[in-house]
């Protein structure tokens, strides 16, 4: 069975990825614990461990990867890197590590999100933008805003959806203003949570 060392001595990232892989990991227990105390955090651990697996390969390895995987992309994935890692990670995840496909599920949404998301892709996602070492301004935004929510809301699953509304909305904006394209699932997973959070009556 695959634990976090053979996952970590077959890590091929920089120190600087690997402590955000670590704080990761760290802030995904957390959410887990917070939100959803039924999963395994073993498992929580390995999908973190797992999640930019192949973020620092080179663009010609992600298309190789993802030619070698049947991976399909869109034109949007071709012309984007930066969203490639996430699939060919969890198709690492899935074929080298014979981690579940919950896990590899978390890790192939980690960057874009999606509608609907399982209580371990909603750890993953939100971990990876929150985690403690990330300093960016609007990492730092989104974690005050989360730890505040948590702290004001006595419904915690209200605290979550608002947080994660305005991780998307975060997104949304930042590429809007770089004149990039939104990603679908982005798109429909802000229009998921807005309307999670009307349901309760906010
Ligand atoms: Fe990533
Ligand atoms: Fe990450």
């Amino acid at each position: 069975m695959t634990d976090a060392n053979a996952i970590l001595s077959a890590m091929t990232i920089s120190e600087r990825r690997l402590k955000h892989t670590l704080g990761v990991a760290e802030a995904a227990k957390e959410i887990a614990k917070t939100h959803f105390p039924a999963l395994d955090l073993k498992q929580v651990e390995l999908a973190a461990l797992m999640h930019d697996f192949t973020k620092e390969y080179p663009y010609e390895r992600q298309l190789e990867l993802c030619a070698k995987y049947s991976i399909e992309l869109t034109d949007e994935e071709r012309n984007n890197p930066k969203l490639l890692h996430a699939k060919t990670a969890a198709m690492i995840a899935s074929e080298r590590f014979s981690l579940s496909t919950e896990i590899c599920n978390a890790i192939y949404w980690h960057t874009t999100g999606k509608p609907a998301m399982s209580p371990f892709e909603i750890v993953i996602y939100l971990a990876d933008y929150i985690e403690e070492f990330r300093e960016d301004a609007s990492c730092v935004k989104l974690r005050e805003f989360y730890k505040k929510a948590l702290s004001k809301e006595l419904d915690k699953s209200v605290a979550l959806n608002k947080t994660l509304v305005k991780s998307f909305d975060t997104t949304i904006k930042h590429l809007i203003s770089e004149e990039q394209t939104i990603c679908k699932d982005t798109f429909e997973a802000r229009n998921y949570y807005i309307d999670q959070l009307r349901a309760f009556n906010f």
